[in-house]
């Protein structure tokens, strides 16, 4: 007999978690005003809120912590991850910072103006964020078949060539600063972009003279799709295949606490010396000095150590296969996702799911409260909240998909805990035509609204 599929990994540390009573979860998100980031971790059951520096960091890196070198300037630390971003990534130069944003933060500092362009595959909110906030627009280039949830192709995530290439016509050089790919691709959900896609996006650009940026923060969990999806990649090791994808691309951004399987962390990486010298003056100014950019000497040896490890087969194996495993669990009751299966998390169709809920009412976030209100579980929601109000008219923006994401964290949760999700969605979906009430606004911020955002619910 074929022995079944098991975690690449033994348990050597556990953290309990606490059960509640539906009445005391009225109360709690009730005193959250109905926002999930406002409620207190210890009131969540299973917490699928983000994957990003929510991962059980390995023997090795907690090793590592140990020998972390604090000093200031020149840390042996520093030389650790600066040999791992040589090695294991390919760029020459970098940058550490302390998270994904924060990389952003340094690089846009630098290269982006009023006015400017930047094509993507779906930015993420964050980036979205750091250009409109300096005037600048974020332009969706990704391809249509992404917003249709029912679909099941395999690289699902990816660039649309043709509008690339109108947006890169349409606008002078000097106003395309960078074009931005994320990979996979978050928004989207999860889903990869092709070896195919990075290398036509990467020509095109220079076609056109203009650098492409990789949004990296999941860089390793679109290696094992291609491996495991692209013709010609299945001998290849998840290594050769990062080198690979990442040699197409001038800048990489990392939020570490992804891919690298760090608590905190990120870095931005480039080919171009001229670019990485203008870059250090927003890192000394905003993170630190360049040889730590906000992190301790231990945060970068963890980092060094996850970069290695987070880019192993049999790591990214047992986690994608979870993500897979829950999908498999919705599939037994019908329950609509964006199809297959995502690197990181499973992006509940809400729209499909809630479909007495009007728009205005904020369909994904009802849905959210509902699966905390049921479990105890905490998602997050993609849609009509994150996506803000328009910069221009500050009319509310409602995008095509309204999805609830389920982001499993590296290494920390069981399948049982997988399974207790699937069950509460399907209680909520049994029950799905008496839910017809949403939410309303009572406060926001005028960009990324939604983490801070105040609500009530609608009358
Ligand atoms: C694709 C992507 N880019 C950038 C970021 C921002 O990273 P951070 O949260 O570390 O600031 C995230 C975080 O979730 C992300 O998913």
């Amino acid at each position: 007999m074929k022995l079944p599929f098991s975690e690449s990994y033994r348990i050597k540390m556990v953290e309990p978690i606490k059960k509640s009573t539906r009445q005391e979860r009225e109360q709690w998100i009730k005193e959250a005003k109905y926002n999930l980031f406002s409620l207190k971790s210890n009131h969540v059951f299973i917490d699928l809120l983000t994957d990003s520096g929510t991962g059980a960091m390995s023997d090795k890196q907690w090793s590592q912590m140990m020998l972390g070198d604090e000093s200031y300037a020149g840390a042996s630390s520093y030389y650790n991850l600066k040999d791992a971003v040589s090695n294991i990534l390919g760029f020459p130069y970098f940058l550490p910072t302390h998270q994904g944003r924060a990389a952003e933060n340094v690089l846009y500092s630098t290269i982006v103006k009023p006015g400017d362009v930047l094509p993507g595959n779906s930015h993420f909110d964050t980036t979205k964020g750091h250009i409109e906030f300096r005037k600048a627009v974020a332009l969706d280039c990704t391809i249509d078949e992404a917003s249709h949830t029912e679909l099941e192709i395999p690289f699902k995530g990816e660039m649309d060539l043709n509008k690339l290439e109108k947006a890169l016509k349409e606008n002078k050089k000097e106003n395309v600063p960078c074009v931005v790919l994320t990979i996979t691709n978050n928004t989207a959900g999860g889903q990869p972009v092709s070896m195919k896609n990075i290398r036509e996006t990467s020509a095109l650009c220079h076609k056109y003279g203009v650098p492409l940026q990789i949004d990296g923060a999941r860089f390793a969990e679109n290696a094992y799709f291609i491996k495991t999806r692209e013709e010609g990649y299945a001998d290849k090791t998840i290594k050769e295949i990062t080198k690979e994808m990442l040699s197409y691309a001038d800048i990489m951004t990392m939020s570490a606490k992804k891919d690298a399987i760090v608590n905190m962390g990120g870095f931005v990486a480039f080919r171009d010396e001229a670019l990485w010298r203008r870059c250090q003056l927003y890192s000394v100014m905003n993170e630190g000095f360049i040889t730590y950019g906000g992190l301790s000497g231990r945060d970068l040896n963890a980092l060094a150590q996850g970069l290695d490890e987070g880019t192993e087969f049999d790591t990214l194996e047992t986690r994608i296969k979870q993500v897979a495993y829950l999908g498999e669990q919705l599939d037994r009751f019908g329950i609509p996702y964006q199809r297959p299966a995502g690197g990181h998390a499973i992006f509940l169709d809400a729209k499909k799911i809630l479909t007495h809920v009007p728009k205005e009412q904020f369909i994904a976030q009802t849905l959210g409260i509902e699966l905390y209100l049921e479990a105890g579980i905490r998602g997050v929601e993609i849609g009509s909240l994150l996506a803000d109000r328009d910069p221009i008219t500050h009319e509310n923006r409602y995008p095509k998909l309204e999805l609830l994401r389920l982001a499993i964290p590296r290494r920390t949760y069981t399948n049982n805990h997988m399974d207790v999700v699937a069950t509460a969605v399907a209680n909520i979906f049994e029950r799905r035509e008496s839910i017809s009430r949403g939410y309303k606004i009572l406060r926001e911020q005028p960009i990324m609204r939604h983490f801070t955002i105040e609500l009530a619910p609608a009358e």
